[in-house]
C-alpha cells in the first residue's frame, strides 16, 4: 500500500486546460473524494492517475515511486467506473476471478481469495448468474469484487453508485467506507453528489474548473469553506447569499444589502478582515430565521414555496427584488404560497466573501 501524491499535474486536450496544476497528497489508506461539477476535471484526474491519460506535464507518485510514465498494468490499480464493467457471457465467479487471472495463484488460492471478498461484499449467493441476471446494485457489488480481489495499491472509482437509485446508494455508500476502512487500501473516490463526499471522505477535494478550490475534512469545508463556490456547492439546502458591502461608521461595522443593513458582531471582525473587500454575506438556511417584526437586518420577503421534510420544512423565498432564500424551519411553522413574511439573519454564523 502506499499513498498518493500528484505535484502539479496538467492535462490539455489542444487549447483546452482539462486539469490545471493540481498538487495533491493522499497519506497511506486515506478515502479521499474528488468533488465538482459535470466537467470540471474529475475524470481526467483519474484517468491520469490510472495511466488511462498520459499527463500534459506534473508528476504522479505512489509512495516514492513515481508512476507518471509507466502503464496502468504496472501500476497495481483497481479501477470502478459508473455502470459496471462486466463480461456479459460470463458468470460472476468467472468475470471476478479474470482479474486473478495473471497472478500466479492456485486455483486453490484464487478460490479462497474470492470467497473471502465475495463474502464481505454480500454477492457470495449470486456467483454463478451472469450479469444480465443481477440487479444494478448487485453488478456494481460484483465489479466492486472483481477490482478488489486484486488486492491493489490503490482504489480508484469514477461515480460507481451513480446509475443507481437512492436507498441503494446509501446502502452502498456505507458498505463502502466500512470495507475501506476494514481493509485500508489508499481510495480516491470521484462524484459530482456533495451528499456522498460528505459521507464517505476522510479528505475532500473540490474542484471547479479543473482547479482545486479547497482540500479539508468534510467539517472544514462545510463549516470553513474557505471560497464563495464551495460554500454554494456544499451543503444541502444550499447557503443563501446576500451581496453588498461593509461599512464602517462610529467603529460598528454593518453590512450594507439592498435598503437593509447587518450588523456584524465583534466576534466576527476577524472574519471580515480575512475575506478583504467583502462583496456577499453567506447564511445557511439554518442560520435565517423568521421575524416577528420588520427592524435593521430583516428583510420582507413573498413564500414561493414550501418543502416538507418531516423532522424539518424548508421555505423557499423571494425578496422584492426576485432573489431566493432558503430558510429552515421546524415542522410545525405554518406558510403558504404567497404568504408575506419577514426574515432576518443570525449573524454569528455569517460567512464574508
Ligand atoms: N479526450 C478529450 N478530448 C477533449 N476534451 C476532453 C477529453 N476528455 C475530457 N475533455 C474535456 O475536459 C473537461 C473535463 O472533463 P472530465 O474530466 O470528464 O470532467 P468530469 O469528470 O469532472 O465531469 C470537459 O470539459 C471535457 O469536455
Ligand atoms: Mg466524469
Amino acid at each position: 500500500m502506499a499513498g498518493i501524491r500528484l505535484q502539479k499535474l496538467r492535462k490539455s486536450f489542444g487549447q483546452y486546460v482539462a486539469v490545471a496544476d493540481f498538487d495533491l497528497e493522499v497519506a497511506d489508506g486515506q478515502f479521499v473524494v474528488l468533488l465538482g461539477p459535470s466537467g470540471c476535471g474529475k475524470t481526467t484526474t483519474l484517468n491520469c492517475i490510472a495511466g488511462l491519460e498520459q499527463p500534459t506535464s506534473g508528476r504522479i507518485l505512489f509512495g516514492d515511486l513515481d508512476v507518471t510514465e509507466l502503464p496502468p498494468h504496472a501500476r497495481n490499480i483497481a479501477m470502478v467506473f459508473q455502470s459496471a464493467l462486466l463480461y456479459p457471457h460470463l458468470t460472476a465467479r468467472a468475470n471476478i476471478e479474470l482479474s486473478l487471472r495473471h497472478s500466479g495463484m492456485t486455483a486453490d488460492q484464487v478460490r479462497q481469495r474470492v470467497q473471502d471478498v465475495v463474502v464481505m461484499l454480500r454477492v457470495d449467493q449470486m456467483l454463478d448468474k451472469k450479469p444480465s441476471a443481477l440487479s444494478g446494485g448487485e453488478r456494481q457489488r460484483v465489479a466492486l469484487a472483481k477490482a478488489l480481489v486484486r488486492e491493489p495499491t490503490v482504489f480508484l472509482m469514477d461515480e460507481p453508485f451513480s446509475a443507481l437509485d437512492a436507498a441503494l446508494r446509501t446502502s452502498l455508500r456505507a458498505e463502502l467506507v466500512h470495507l475501506q476502512k476494514t481493509l485500508n487500501v489508499t481510495t480516491i473516490f470521484v462524484t459530482h453528489d456533495q451528499v456522498e463526499a460528505m459521507t464517505m471522505g476522510d479528505m475532500i477535494v473540490v474542484m471547479d474548473e479543473g482547479r482545486v478550490e479547497q482540500v479539508g475534512t468534510p467539517d472544514e469545508i462545510y463549516n470553513v469553506p474557505q471560497t464563495r463556490f464551495v460554500a454554494g456547492f456544499i451543503g444541502s439546502p444550499p447557503m443563501n447569499f446576500f451581496e453588498g458591502s461593509i461599512q464602517a461608521e462610529g467603529g460598528e461595522l454593518r453590512f450594507r444589502t439592498g435598503e437593509t443593513t447587518f450588523a456584524i458582531p465583534q466576534t466576527r471582525r476577524d472574519s471580515v478582515e480575512k475575506a478583504n473587500n467583502v462583496t456577499a454575506v453567506g447564511l445557511r438556511p439554518q442560520h435565517l430565521h423568521i421575524a416577528e417584526t420588520v427592524g435593521e437586518g430583516a428583510i420582507n420577503v413573498i413564500v414561493y414555496a414550501v418543502e416538507r421534510l418531516g423532522k424539518e420544512t424548508v421555505i423557499i423565498l423571494n425578496d422584492d427584488a426576485g432573489v431566493t432564500f432558503r430558510v429552515l424551519t421546524d415542522p410545525g411553522f405554518k406558510a403558504a404560497v404567497g404568504d408575506r413574511l419577514v426574515i432576518a439573519p443570525d449573524m454569528e454564523h455569517a460567512h464574508f466573501f
